[in-house]
């Protein structure tokens, strides 16, 4: 076997042994071993088109180097915006597609990959990405966790009645290392599958009743100056952390102009969230 020959003979070798592990799934030992369960975190950015949600969630969230949670990130895009934001990145549209450009990133440490799929695919591939019945034998623990990036999740994951592999995204997520990063106009529509699993609820300029009254609901005495303050500014975004029950108000700089809380002790001006 001449040279070439040999070096092309190898990187199939090295191509089928990638795709082997895709199909078959197997457990990397590094984790099986150390049983280290790749970090996660669930956010959910609500505002009207245009409020700043991508916006938001990409400075605040999606900067690889502000955490190891979304080093590797899966954008399901609806609109077209993130394809025509990001020129440069690999793309798929379809589930086959999607998945042979998840089999040759498997190894990589970062990516941000955009993709065109249906409800139905984004249910088909969540299986394979948790790993329905064992998470240890799903996509993202084996990569060593990634994030997922989904728009207007109103319209993805039905309010009532979800099925399995959607329920799963958001319930075993934390098992699994995966992230998930999702936005909607409209809150109060959220299925509380995903609302439930999310420690972190952002929100940036809404004025339909309904919204403002499930954010009274969730925030209580704290609602009053969050809604002044998304209504007042635009860009301006009430960042709301359920499991400490406080709310960071940041202006469109980035800046924490308040962090509001139900204990006034905890209350400070020009805090940075520690996210
Ligand atoms: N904090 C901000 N400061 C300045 N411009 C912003 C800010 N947030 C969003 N924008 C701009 O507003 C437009 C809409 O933002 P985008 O995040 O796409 O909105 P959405 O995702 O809610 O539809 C974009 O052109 C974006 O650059
Ligand atoms: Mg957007």
């Amino acid at each position: 076997m001449n040279r070439r020959r040999r070096h092309r003979h190898r990187r199939g070798l090295t191509r089928n042994r990638q795709h082997r592990r895709l199909r078959l799934l197997l457990p990397n030992r590094r984790h099986r071993l150390k049983m280290i369960r790749p970090p996660s975190e669930r956010v959910i950015a609500c505002g009207q088109s245009e409020s700043g949600k991508t916006e938001f969630l990409l400075r605040h969230f999606l900067t690889a180097s502000r955490t190891k949670c979304a080093e590797r990130q899966l954008v399901v895009d609806r609109t077209g915006e993130w394809f025509e934001r990001e020129k440069y990145a690999p793309t798929a549209t379809g589930l086959a597609d999607t998945v042979r450009l998840l089999d040759d990133y498997a190894t990589r440490k970062r990516w941000r990959i955009i993709v065109s799929l249906s409800n139905e695919e984004v249910e088909q591939l969540g299986a394979v990405l948790v790993g329905i019945p064992d998470v240890r034998k799903g996509y993202s623990y084996n990569v060593g966790g990634m994030a997922l990036v989904v728009s207007e999740v109103d319209l993805l994951v039905p309010f009532a009645n979800a099925p399995e592999e959607l329920r799963s995204l958001w319930r075993r997520g934390s098992h699994a290392g995966l992230s998930i990063y999702a936005d909607t106009q409209r809150p109060s529509n959220v299925s509380k599958e995903a609302t439930s699993q999310c420690r972190w609820m952002c929100y940036l300029a809404l004025y339909e009743p309904a919204d403002l009254e499930y954010i009274r609901k969730q925030a209580g005495m704290m609602a009053p100056e969050m809604v002044a303050w998304i209504q007042g500014t635009q860009y301006a975004a009430a960042l709301f952390d359920q499991r400490r029950r406080a709310c960071h108000l940041i202006a469109p700089n980035g800046v924490v102009k308040r962090t509001l809380s139900h204990n006034p002790q905890d209350a400070s001006v020009g805090e940075t969230p520690s996210l």
